[in-house]
């Protein structure tokens, strides 16, 4: 089954992200996935608008931007007018305002989407699904790139696949943490349509060859 595959630069150098992300880019990825992480939501400090707003005039590819920060609401005009298409928030911090971030979202022309750590149920953010375009399931816990698969995330992903496809809506389910050639198979099986691979696809020797077997095995 062929999916959406979503490179996070997480994994990418730094030091040279433009190169970086011209790199990704040429291959067949569909978004470029950035992790915003604040030092207080998620142990660990990584960019800001600034960032994403210069990494923008590398690649025509969407940003599909990770907020892993407190109080999204606060920022969503900023990250959207540095040049994401899709920003994701977490439901866990965006306390009683999840209907609101998701329409101020919306307001500034990007697509939307709510994000689950591993250990928030999916019942949770049931009535919030039919809101979003994309339902984002962590199978690692924020904050870091190149950590171990959650198995039980499979069945996560499984109980989301149920709900987007009785809504009859055109939702994505991405997956995001611990992505390899060992699991992938399994994640697609499961209902995931975007996979997002730090550092599976970074540390490659063949970056192109690995998104390929991503996409389509
Ligand atoms: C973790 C980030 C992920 C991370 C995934 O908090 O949200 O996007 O970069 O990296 P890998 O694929 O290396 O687990
Ligand atoms: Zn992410």
């Amino acid at each position: 089954m062929k999916v959406k595959i979503a490179p996070s630069i997480l994994s990418a150098d730094f030091s040279c992200i433009g190169e970086e992300i011209k790199n990704i880019s040429a291959f067949d990825v569909d978004y470029i996935h950035l992790d915003v992480m604040d030092g207080s939501f998620v142990n660990n400090i990584t960019f800001g608008p600034k960032f994403i707003a210069d990494a923008r005039k590398y690649t025509d590819k969407p940003f599909d931007t990770h907020l892993m920060i407190e109080k999204p609401w606060k920022y969503i005009e900023r990250f959207a007018k540095a040049g994401s298409n899709i920003i994701t928030v977490h439901y866990e911090a965006c306390k009683n305002k999840v209907k609101e971030t998701l329409f101020l979202i919306k307001s500034f022309g990007c697509k939307c989407g709510l994000v689950i750590k591993p250990d928030t149920k999916v019942s949770k953010i049931k009535k919030y699904i039919p809101l979003c375009d994309m339902v984002l399931v962590m199978s690692v816990y924020p904050g870091f790139g190149g950590q171990a698969f959650i198995e039980s995330t499979l069945n996560k992903i499984n109980e989301v696949r149920k709900i987007v496809d009785a809504s009859g809506k055109d939702i994505e389910i991405e997956i995001d943490g611990g992505v390899n050639r060992d699991n992938i198979k399994k994640i697609k099986e499961a209902g995931a349509n975007v996979i997002v691979a730090g550092n599976s696809v970074f540390s490659a020797k063949d970056r192109g060859e690995t998104i390929d077997y991503f996409k389509n095995c």
